[in-house]
């Protein structure tokens, strides 16, 4: 198991460019299931998640592979399968959103239930709901979910909201089935995640019928057929918010291209409320919109983000798009640790998500969880320590807080951060991280 020496505090200086999205590859590469030939997906990050996901398609009949210029060729031309085994799906939990286009298709699906994780409970009662609604007929039997539609799927006006709100892959899942079913489809409180938008768009290419994407409700015309096609999915807006907290927490200069402010206002705002500026990177005037605005374009070419006025507190909490995501949570909870000042940060999401409250208070955080919430009182200086990362955004803030601690902190079990982060040590290392990854036997 690989273990992460990082040596601190340092100064982050340079350029990065963020690479395709992990949230938006894993449900458009389970939308490739919906039509029979080859599909070509650029800008699908290395990941482990990725190769987990692949490893599935395989298991379902289909034939992946990488190509040389790093594309993503799947061939769902024979799925023989239809089963998303419990060795797989227990590594990753995006694994269930197989099930709305096996149903599709071919009208069955055996997926195992995905259980628990790190960040909490992972029901799928919402996904089920949903595909119910379709007409699809659905049972639980030792740890599987067996779903048979033999009768095909039929549209239906379905509202999907569940406590927590929307739900982005249970929203995935429906939409998906929803493209093939007979009929009018309305998912009512569908999640609005850009990787949400960037399915539909995938979908559309391929000859589905939806409109409201990025809205709440998403109409979808059922269609015959689907046709295999090329795509190039959206950049990693979590990868760039963490890249632009790693420029705060160092109080460096980072420039990051392949990134879209568009997709990260909410993040954008609670930064700039912290004191990091974020300038666009312009190369060019932005389009000028018909209105005669400026256009959003300049933050096609990237920004500039700096942080050198020292890190002022702030109150987060999270929710669905467009509200402050999630999977930045912990990220902006390593950065307000150093503020000059007390935040509250609360998890509206999941509110388990705190397993990394305990590794930052070991290296000298002062962090008080009170239910839902944990307080952040500001403190001078981090200390370094080792450390356990328990899940993917996790790890990346124990990461990003050892770039500010002083001394040697010790990153274990770094394979969480493998699973959505590309070899982050050779992206950080350029910009003047000190990371060495170790292997450990035996552990
Ligand atoms: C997606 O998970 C992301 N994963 C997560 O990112 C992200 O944290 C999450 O959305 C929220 O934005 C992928 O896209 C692969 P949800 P998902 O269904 O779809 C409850 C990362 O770090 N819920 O939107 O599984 C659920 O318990 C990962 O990249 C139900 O109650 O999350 C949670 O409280 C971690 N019933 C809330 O809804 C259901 O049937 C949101 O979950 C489904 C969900």
């Amino acid at each position: 198991m690989d273990i992460f020496r990082i040596e601190g505090p340092v100064r982050l200086c340079g350029s990065v460019t963020i690479n395709g999205s992990k949230n938006a590859s894993l449900p458009i590469m389970a939308a490739s299931i919906l039509a029979g030939g080859k599909s070509t997906l650029s800008a699908v990050p290395n990941l482990s998640d990725i190769s987990v996901f692949s490893q599935l398609l395989e298991q379902l009949g289909c034939c992946v592979t990488r190509s040389d210029n790093g594309q993503l060729c799947i061939d769902s031309t024979v799925i023989d399968n239809p089963v998303g085994d419990y060795e797989i799906v227990r590594k990753m939990r995006a694994s269930i959103c197989i099930l709305g286009p096996l149903l599709a298709r071919y009208g069955k699906a055996k997926v195992s239930m995905p259980g628990g994780c790190a960040i909490g409970d992972r029901p799928v009662n919402l996904h089920i709901r949903g595909l119910q609604e379709l007409g699809a007929q659905i049972h639980l039997k030792n740890g599987y979910i067996i779903a048979e539609a033999p009768n095909g799927l039929r549209g239906k006006e379905i509202f999907l909201g569940g406590p927590f709100g929307s739900t982005v892959l249970g929203t995935a899942n429906v939409l998906m089935a929803a493209a093939l079913a007979k009929g009018r489809t309305i998912i009512e409180s569908a999640a609005c995640e850009p990787e949400i938008a960037d399915l539909a768009k995938y979908l559309n290419k391929m000859g589905a019928k939806i409109s409201g994407i990025g809205s709440p409700r998403l109409v979808i015309e059922g269609v015959g057929h689907l046709q295999p096609v090329d795509y190039e999915v959206i950049p990693d807006r979590i990868e760039a918010g963490t890249f632009m907290v790693a420029a705060a927490i160092t109080a460096g200069e980072i420039t990051i291209t392949n990134c879209r402010l568009d997709d990260m206002m909410a993040v954008v705002d609670r930064l700039r409320h912290i004191g990091v500026t974020i300038d666009p990177l312009l190369s060019r005037p932005p389009p000028r919109l018909a209105s005669g605005d400026a256009g959003a374009g300049e933050s096609k070419n990237g920004v500039v983000v700096t942080c050198s006025d020292g890190v002022k507190p702030a109150d987060i909490t999270t929710q669905p798009y467009p509200g402050f995501p999630t999977d930045l949570q912990a990220q902006f909870m390593a950065l307000l640790s150093l503020a000059e000042g007390n935040s509250v940060i609360i998890e509206k999401v999941f509110p388990d998500r705190f397993m990394h409250v305990a590794e930052l208070n070991r290296m000298a955080a002062n962090l008080r969880k009170e239910g839902p919430a944990v307080i952040v009182a500001g403190v001078e200086k981090l200390m370094a320590a080792s450390v356990m990362a328990s899940d993917l955004r996790a790890s990346a803030a124990l990461v990003l807080a050892g770039l500010a601690a002083e001394g040697i902190t010790i990153v274990n079990r770094v394979y969480h951060i493998d699973r959505g982060y590309e070899k982050i040590e050779k992206r950080l290392n350029p910009l003047g991280a000190k990371i060495k990854r170790k292997q450990i036997k035996g552990v």
